[in-house]
């Protein structure tokens, strides 16, 4: 079975339209998604709206931040999950359809397990919240802890920035491993990337296949001009939002 996962869209609809379409060229036949479907980007209710079509979706910080109190977001940050929330309750909407999303945010879990792949957002430890950087293998505490939780993968995002997690403590972006990574015996935690706001340096979406025991991760190009226009034209939107998309930072 192929798969795709997909993670931290941000109301990125550009970047998340680009995405399906590379998925639907692959021949893949389910969709993951790891959650932060919105928070920061122009478009959440039509990447909502996409979202619930796909298999399985993971609930993200910055969807529990929209559906109750956002703590712990920087102001940029509050104040777009702030106006995503006055655009999924806006009257102007299609009643039944605006409760169709909030009901489809308001039931999503906290994590995913099977024959000992797990799916979350930040971390086996702590599945909404917790950031698992690149820098973190020098964290050896950190590291093994969370290992410990993995029976043997885990899958997540919320970091966007892509690569592979080794338990021998090593960590391998995609472009050394030339895009492809075989799961053996080690555990790892893949981290999917951004389709919405990378921050690897690398400005294309990102999003990973997973076939038997092969990780594609695939970057690809979308208009982000057009999503920076949108952001730039959205007064409760920075600025800062937009110019990052351009730099994948
Ligand atoms: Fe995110």
């Amino acid at each position: 079975m192929k798969r795709a996962l997909i993670s931290d869209i941000h109301s990125n609809l550009e970047g998340l339209q680009a995405v399906l379409a590379d998925i639907k060229s692959q021949g893949i036949s389910e969709i993951y998604c790891l959650g932060d479907i919105i928070g920061y980007g122009p478009n959440p209710r039509e990447c909502i709206d996409l979202v619930m079509q796909c298999d399985v979706c993971i609930l993200g910080n910055h969807d529990q931040g929209a559906l109750f109190d956002p703590e712990g977001f920087n102001s940029g940050a509050e104040r777009a999950i702030f106006w995503t929330r006055e655009q999924l309750e806006s009257p102007a909407g299609d009643p039944d359809q605006n409760a169709r999303r909030w009901d489809f945010l308001g039931e999503l879990p906290r994590n995913r397990r099977e024959n000992g792949f797990l799916f979350v957002h930040g971390s086996a430890r702590n599945p909404l919240n917790e950031y698992v950087f690149p820098e973190d293998i020098y964290n050896q505490r950190k590291m093994e802890k969370i290992f410990s939780l993995i029976e043997k993968h885990c899958f997540q995002g919320h970091t966007h920035v892509p690569g592979v997690f080794k338990e021998s403590l090593n960590f391998l972006s995609p472009e050394e491993i030339n895009y492809q990574y075989k799961l053996t015996d080690e555990k790892t935690m893949i981290n999917v990337g951004s389709v919405g706001q990378p921050r690897d340096g690398d400005p294309r979406s990102c999003y990973v296949i997973l076939e038997d025991n092969l990780v594609t991760f695939r970057r690809v190009e979308y208009p982000f001009e057009t999503t920076v226009r949108k952001i730039y034209e959205t007064p409760d939107l920075d600025n800062f939002l937009g110019d990052r998309l351009r730099e994948g930072r």
